[in-house]
């Protein structure tokens, strides 16, 4: 009997000393195994005198239970103990700086197009868009743009074939509008357009805005109004328009028009009154109908109003650059 109170006591020790499931196991082996030590004891009941079996009997299921007992709390002790070991391990602490995530923005001239668009909306414009890859026609000889004109020399040009090429202005969208809608009509047309040039300031694929304005009776004064409040607006109140002469071969007069801004006049853009040639090629009759028409270069006016030195700098990708518009 007192044997069998000993183990007991041996095995809670050793119960209470284990730290994993291994060594619990061991422990359940060795004194409840098919030859372990509480089970060598209860094969010995049989050899006791009968009236000793009960008592001692009871005493071995009293200890069996209790190792049972004891190994099956220490069993679930372990459990949880390895579980939060677990948990500890793959814990994520919500109160860390979390990882900083560079957010992106507008390109400079998709931003720069997207505020000219406002400002011409908001005066009454439509914004209209055509195909990057024109024919000569229109591109060249609905505007007025004879076989012979410079502008129509593959050295200038990206020419699919002799009669396709990558559009070189777009300009050719007003010929597409009016041979689309009646007048009175006034759109806008931003876009990319394409020529055989590359040095600071100029690429070979760049952004243009056109417009175009038809209805009766409309002079210069309208041409140079509707451009003021553009160039008011990009630029601030105090922008001013200067008028200079020039020529395209789809306006009549024609002009080359500088903004002053920041102390310099600027040239941004071209324009002029719509030729009666040009009328005339999309049926319009010019002794009734009358217009202006303008063409902006985008870059050209990022390029003032945010002193960019390098037109390249729009296209290289560089984040550095773009990081500061
Ligand atoms: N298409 C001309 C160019 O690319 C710009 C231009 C000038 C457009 C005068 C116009 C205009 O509509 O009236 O250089």
């Amino acid at each position: 009997m007192k044997e069998v109170k000993e183990l007991l006591i041996e095995a809670k020790d050793e119960i209470s000393s284990a730290n994993d499931m291994a060594s619990l196991n061991n422990i359940r082996i060795k004194y409840l195994g098919k030859k372990g030590l509480v089970t060598l004891e209860m094969k010995k009941l049989k050899k006791l005198p009968q009236e000793e079996k009960p008592k001692f009997g009871a005493v071995i299921n009293k200890v069996r239970n209790e190792i049972e007992k004891l190994l099956n709390e220490k069993m679930e002790e372990i459990r949880k103990n390895e579980k939060i070991k677990k948990f500890e391990k793959i814990r994520v602490d919500v109160t860390l700086p979390g990882a900083k995530r560079d957010k992106g923005h507008l390109h400079i001239l998709t931003k720069v197009q997207r505020e000219l668009e406002d400002i011409f909306i908001s005066m009454g414009f439509e914004v209209v868009e055509g195909p990057e890859v024109e024919d000569t026609w229109h591109n060249f000889d609905a505007l007025n743009t004879p076989e012979w004109h410079p502008a129509r020399d593959a050295q200038d040009s990206f020419y699919f074939d002799e009669k396709t090429l990558l559009r070189t202005h777009t300009s050719p969208i007003q010929i597409r509008t009016m041979l689309e809608k009646k007048p009175p009509l006034a759109i806008i047309s931003p876009g990319r357009v394409f020529r055989r040039d590359y040095d600071s300031t100029h690429l070979p694929m760049f952004t243009q805005m056109e417009g175009l304005y038809v209805d009766k009776n409309v002079t210069v004064r309208h041409l140079k109004y509707t451009l003021e409040e553009m160039a008011r607006r990009v630029f601030g109140e105090s922008a001013k328009v200067r008028l200079k002469p020039s020529f395209f071969p789809f306006t009549e007069p024609s002009y080359e028009v500088d903004v002053w801004f920041q102390g310099n006049w600027l040239e941004i853009l071209g324009a002029g009154m719509v030729d009666p040639n040009v009328f005339r090629n999309v049926g319009y009759d010019p002794e009734t109908w009358s217009g202006f028409a303008f063409g902006l270069g985008l870059e050209r006016i990022a390029m003032v109003k945010y002193g960019i030195k390098d037109i390249r700098d729009f296209i290289r990708n560089d984040v550095r650059f773009l990081e500061n518009y």
